[in-house]
């Protein structure tokens, strides 16, 4: 049994109030103090989340990790012990800080000077050596800071990196972009296939050599984090010492003491103990400047164990996050001129939570405990989180009591009960529906859904909504039923099929995108043939196809057999890409002429004088960037009216002229609204023989 505690162990062994209280005391700046007291005192075992040698397993429980039952019960004590010192050490500490941020509840340990004058108008007394210990403390807490982060993987992966940062700015660090500039180097990582491994461990030699010329100690610090620190834990550590760090997905908020305890001591420090309850909804991202586009993470791994998958290993158990804080970041975002959000899980459509968590997010939001938040405090408080929350689902469901649980598309079955779960509970469609009205200027997708958690509540919100993108991922993974049963996917081709039909007769323009798996365990020359077969009946918008990968530890490495061979594999992959490229270079050849609503995301790479953007189907546009237009008004562009020089953010109505089999080419007729482009077509894309019609 390891020695080792984790922020997370403790966040998921103590009842929900004494997490919190811990969490709350985590995150404050005071909090650290005492921490620093026990780093440089005698017993540092109890105290730093380290290990090297750790006994922790992947698996997860309701009450943490398997086999750590004492750990547990030791945790509690240890955070009991902690957090009692906390409140001693703090309440002399904490006035002393809070006077010199002058932030009242504000997260920053700004800078020695502060800290110190803090210090000396609130004297400590009968607390001798404390000045020196907040002098050692300062001074660790305000050099070795710079983090340089690389990001692999899912979009998943991009909005926990932005948590990450999030947490690590609430802790003094700061982000670099330049390598060599860096203390510390985190690289974000993925395991869902084994190419993507093999990248990272290029990049760890990388990342070691850069510290080749240096003393040990004035090496930068290497973290691995996400799926692959999850995967493979102690081998990170131990092969060829590539890395000191070692994080999973649900230990983000314990980063800072993991690296201090790296940089302090030498010795390497890993956590990965996954949580039935991390969702970081109290974490507001950090997102580049002037964004118009960010992701909103509202739910967490995934219980559908597909056979060939390792998701639900590197990322636990399927939790979803508070509704009030999604909708709270999401109106922050609004606030902040965003013009798109895409709503984030593994398991996206099967959210569902209970609103009474809301009360825990409502109260942080009080007292100042949203990491992250200093900016935005002033845009928003607890009324409008409040509001929000309670606002009425006005639209999109018909009539039908939100909360019951709508069951799953017709002919798709779950692998575990969740319907049972669910019922009472607040679920995707309600979700998807407030998020929608919180501004019909910000357009909302969400990825990476199920397609069985596609009912007719989620379909019809879908419609109803005109900010909601008529773009639905459907993955089907194989187009023949004995595959999909050998990959536990709990449809038949037929069911998908009869799903992607009714899908399209309730949302006629919607656009179809998919995942497939090529080469999967027993599959025959027959079962290929049908997954071809799927790809022309259905016709994508777009695809991502893979070669089948083997992931130790999943149930199809565990029972099935890789048995087709890497040639077979990437020759039928290639069929399948082909298939798809005919499909979609059809579909994109009868775009033209048509007019769609497009975001500007930015100037071309390829053309200065050319913007990209993306339609509400999510296709890329490219048009002329070199002019100035007036509103759109419906037909075609009028010069005479230009006024409006173009910038990333702006919707703009663009005609069609050409394509390639993955991008549209365009001219602009005008600038628009989301919600004026739909009061004059009633869609976000109008078809080439309506829009001559109207132009006429
Ligand atoms: N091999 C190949 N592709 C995989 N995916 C997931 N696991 C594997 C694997 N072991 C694909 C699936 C999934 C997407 C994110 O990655 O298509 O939908
Ligand atoms: Fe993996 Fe299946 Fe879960 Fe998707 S639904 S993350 S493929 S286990």
């Amino acid at each position: 049994m390891s020695s080792a505690s984790s922020c997370c162990c403790r966040a998921s062994s103590l009842s929900a109030s004494a997490r919190r209280r811990s969490a709350a005391l985590s995150r404050s700046k005071d909090s650290t103090v005492p921490k620093l007291a026990f780093c440089a005192g005698a017993k540092p075992t109890s105290l730093t989340t380290t290990t090297t040698t750790t006994s922790y397993s992947s698996s997860f429980s309701r009450r943490g990790g398997r086999g750590s039952a004492v750990l547990r019960k030791c945790d509690y004590n240890v955070a009991k012990r902690n957090k009692n010192a906390i409140i001693t050490r703090a309440h002399n500490a904490n006035d002393a800080t809070a006077t010199a941020t002058g932030t009242g509840g504000g997260h920053h340990l700004t800078s020695k000077e502060e800290l110190l004058k803090g210090q000396t108008k609130t004297p400590i007394k009968g607390n001798t050596g404390i000045l020196e210990d907040l002098e050692d403390y300062v001074a660790s807490k305000t050099k070795n800071r710079n983090v340089y982060v690389e990001t692999y993987g899912c979009q998943m992966n991009a909005n926990d990196s932005e948590v990450m940062m999030s947490v690590l700015n609430d802790n003094g660090f700061t982000e670099t972009k330049d390598i060599h500039d860096a203390n510390v180097i985190l690289i974000n990582t993925c395991a869902i296939r084994d190419k993507a491994e093999a990248k990272i461990w290029q990049r760890l030699a990388y990342f070691r050599s850069l510290g080749k010329p240096k003393k040990k100690a004035e090496r930068p610090v290497v973290g691995v984090l996400g799926c692959m620190a999850e995967r493979l834990k102690t081998q990170l550590l131990e092969a060829d010492q590539l890395a000191d760090i070692v994080a999973g997905p649900d230990a983000y908020r314990d980063l800072p003491n993991l690296i201090d305890t790296v940089q302090n001591t030498g010795s390497k420090s890993m956590n990965v103990q996954l949580s039935v309850e991390e969702t970081y909804a109290d974490v507001i991202p950090v997102r580049p400047d002037g964004t118009h586009s960010a992701f909103v993470t509202i739910m967490r791994g995934c219980d559908n164990c597909c056979t060939f998958c390792i998701v639900p290993y590197t990322r636990g158990q399927e939790r979803s996050r508070d509704l009030a804080s999604i909708l709270y970041e999401v109106r922050v975002l609004s606030e902040q001129g965003v013009k798109e959000v895409t709503l984030l899980g593994q398991n996206v459509n099967s959210y569902y939570v209970d609103t009474n968590k809301s009360e825990d997010f409502l109260s942080s939001l009080k007292e100042g405990n949203i990491v992250g938040n200093n900016s935005i405090e002033a845009i928003l408080n607890i009324n409008n989180a409040r509001e929000e929350l309670n606002m009425k689902n006005a639209a999109g469901l018909a009539g039908e009591d939100p909360t019951k649980f709508n069951g799953y598309a017709a002919g798709f079955q779950s692998r575990y009960d969740a319907g049972r779960k669910r019922e009472g509970k607040v679920q995707f469609a309600e979700l998807l529906d407030r998020v929608a009205q919180i501004d019909p200027e910000m357009r909302i997708r969400f990825t990476s859904p199920h397609p069985k958690d596609f009912p007719d509540d989620v379909l019809n919100v879908i419609r109803d909504r005109p900010n909601v993108c008529k773009c639905l991922h459907m993955p089907a993974q194989s187009g023949s039923t004995a595959t999909l049963e050998r990959m536990r996917r709990g449809y038949s081709r037929e069911a998908y099929l009869d799903l992607v039909k009714h899908v399209k007769e309730v949302i006629p323009d919607c656009a179809i995108t998919t995942d497939i798996i090529s080469g999967f365990c027993g599959e025959t020359e027959n079962d290929h043939k049908d997954t071809v077969s799927l790809m022309n009946i259905v016709g994508y918008e777009q695809a991502f196809m893979f070669a089948y990968s083997e992931r130790e530890g999943t149930a199809a490495a565990r029972h099935l057999e890789d048995d087709v061979p890497e040639d077979v594999k990437q020759n039928r992959l290639a069929e399948v890409i082909e298939a798809f490229r005919t499909q979609a270079q059809k579909k994109q050849e009868e775009e033209i002429g048509s007019v769609h609503c497009v975001l500007i995301e930015g100037p071309s790479k390829k053309n200065d004088d050319e913007w990209t953007g993306k339609t509400d189907s999510s296709k890329w546009v490219v048009f002329d960037n070199t002019k100035k237009y007036g509103e759109y008004n419906g037909g075609d562009e009028d010069e005479g009216d230009a006024k409006h020089a173009l910038k990333a953010g702006d919707y703009i109505a663009v005609q069609v002229t050409g394509c390639s089999t993955g991008t549209l080419f365009g001219k602009c007729l005008g600038k628009t609204t989301l919600m004026a482009f739909q009061a004059i077509h009633g869609s976000q894309r109008v078809a080439p023989k309506n829009f001559a019609a109207a132009a006429r």
